[in-house]
């Protein structure tokens, strides 16, 4: 056979691919890539080919540790990834090197978190990383951050009472194991306080808790003055608050829901309480629009409104049998304004809504649940139609009352007009009183229903 410069280039060529392809296939040897463009949170690396969700190590100068990056998209052939911690040190041309999972794999480590009853009581970032101090036991379980979901049509239903310690919920506002509410006010209303006492008073084995978006100094003000010690033994907090990149933020929130769930595929029954999912969704609406999605309602992108669904949808009741999760999510009002387009879609996904009023909070009715715009869906599979009927009479009585408030309050109305509105007035402190708790103390299920009985007895038949 006679050797051309033909035959001789293609069995080079042959020789280096397969060559090439052993050193990439070496659990030794990684890809890199080159950092071409920072702009923003947005950093743009050529010559890697990664999928979204895989995580990089970005170089830096001065001898900084690497940064670690997510790709949350891709353009042409450049990857678009996301810092999770802020950086500084980083140089045009960066080399870029894939966060490699089990050798051969190409895709990345899949995320495997901290979960499981050694965590109790502790305190965790969005990475699973102690923020109290400790170490992270040695024994604790460890899980891939996104869990299996389950067929709808195998979830237990909603059937079971869950005693949230509150008196206006457990009288007025029933919620059930397995549901999912959103508790929606403005700042500085009484959210933290009110998710604090469900945490210390709720009938759960665990209290999981998210605190995604907020303030630092809130965190430990959360967990030193609200949860408190006995609050803390069976609950794990995970705390991506304000400062933490976006990435951190949804993955807090993911987090959280992950070591929720599965504690209730051990078969408990787990309160997780999510502060806030407005956070959660203005993290999601950061990183979309960094990446050059076009924003649709008041400037959420639509990413977020799929993104909502997906987390909120993990909490439920687990299969026939097993634990539930009962899920609290808060939504900020902003301006008390209840058309914001995330409280309107958390509205629609939510078995439930919760809403905090300025105005009774400014008077010192605390919790400031406004009875007329709040409503638990799962209600009336719950309680029985001797307990409906009662719910019905004192919120028809307190609905009345608040109608004429104005008239009542400038002496404009005479005794004897109206009936109702008279029986309204004279049960009108006894509502009040009944809705009104403080902060430590506990109103269980059975005290509340005969409270309500009570105030509602002899007044009933006559409505
Ligand atoms: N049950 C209660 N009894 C008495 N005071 C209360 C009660 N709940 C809330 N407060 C008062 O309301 C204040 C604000 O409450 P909280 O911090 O829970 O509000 P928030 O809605 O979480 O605020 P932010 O929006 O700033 O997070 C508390 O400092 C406390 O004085
Ligand atoms: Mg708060």
């Amino acid at each position: 056979m006679t050797i051309t410069a033909d035959t001789l280039l293609a069995g080079w060529d042959r020789g280096l691919l397969t060559a090439r392809d052993r050193v990439i296939d070496s659990p030794r040897v990684r890809e890199r890539g080159r950092l071409v463009r920072a702009s923003g949170l947005v950093l743009e690396i050529v010559g890697l080919r990664l999928p979204l969700g895989a995580h990089c190590w970005i170089e830096q100068i001065d001898g900084r540790d690497h940064a670690e990056a997510e790709v949350v998209g891709f353009s042409g052939r450049s990857l678009l990834l996301m810092p999770f911690a802020e950086t500084t040190g980083l140089i045009p041309g960066a080399r870029v090197w894939p966060v490699l999972g089990p050798p051969g794999s190409r895709t990345g480590a899949a995320k495997s978190m901290p979960v499981g009853p050694a965590l109790l009581g502790r305190v965790l970032d969005a990475r699973g990383r102690p923020l109290d101090g400790g170490p992270l036991p040695s024994d604790a379980d460890h899980a891939a951050l996104a869990g299996a979901s389950i067929n709808p049509l195998e979830r237990a239903p909603i059937r079971n009472v869950l005693d949230t310690g509150i008196r206006a919920i457990n009288a007025l506002l029933t919620v059930g194991r397995g549901q999912r509410l959103g508790l929606f006010a403005g700042s500085g209303v009484g959210k933290s306080v009110l998710l604090g006492m469900m945490a210390r008073f709720t009938a759960a084995d665990v209290i999981v808790v998210g605190l995604i978006g907020e303030r630092g100094r809130e965190v430990k003000d959360f967990i030193d003055n609200i949860l408190g010690e006995a609050g803390l033994a069976r609950a794990v907090v995970v705390a991506a608050p304000a400062d933490t990149s976006p990435l951190l933020r949804l993955q807090g929130a993911d987090y959280a829901t992950r070591i929720a769930e599965d504690f209730r595929d051990r078969g408990q029954d787990v309160l997780l309480i999510m502060d806030s999912l407005t956070r959660y969704a203005m993290a999601q609406r950061e990183i979309a629009l960094a990446i050059g999605e076009p924003p649709a309602t008041k400037g959420y992108p639509p990413s977020v409104f799929a993104r909502l669904p997906t987390l909120v949808e993990r909490a439920g009741n687990g299969r026939n049998g097993g634990g539930s999760i009962t899920a609290f999510y808060t939504v900020l009002t902003e301006g008390d304004d209840q058309q914001d387009p995330i409280a309107d879609a958390a509205r629609a996904i939510l078995d439930g809504h919760f809403v905090l009023s300025r105005q009774l909070a400014e008077a010192g009715h605390y919790p400031a649940i406004d009875i007329e715009a709040s409503i638990s869906r799962a209600m009336t599979a719950l309680i029985d139609a001797t307990q409906l009927s009662r719910v019905q009479y004192f919120k028809r009585m307190f609905s009345r009352y608040e109608r004429s408030r104005d008239l009542i309050a400038v002496g404009a109305y005479a005794a004897g007009s109206d009936p109702t509105l008279d029986e309204a007035i004279a049960l009108h402190p006894q509502m009040e009183s009944f809705l009104q708790q403080g902060m430590s103390e506990r109103s269980d299920h059975h005290d509340a229903a005969a409270g309500l009985a009570a105030l509602v007895a002899g007044n009933e038949a006559t409505s």
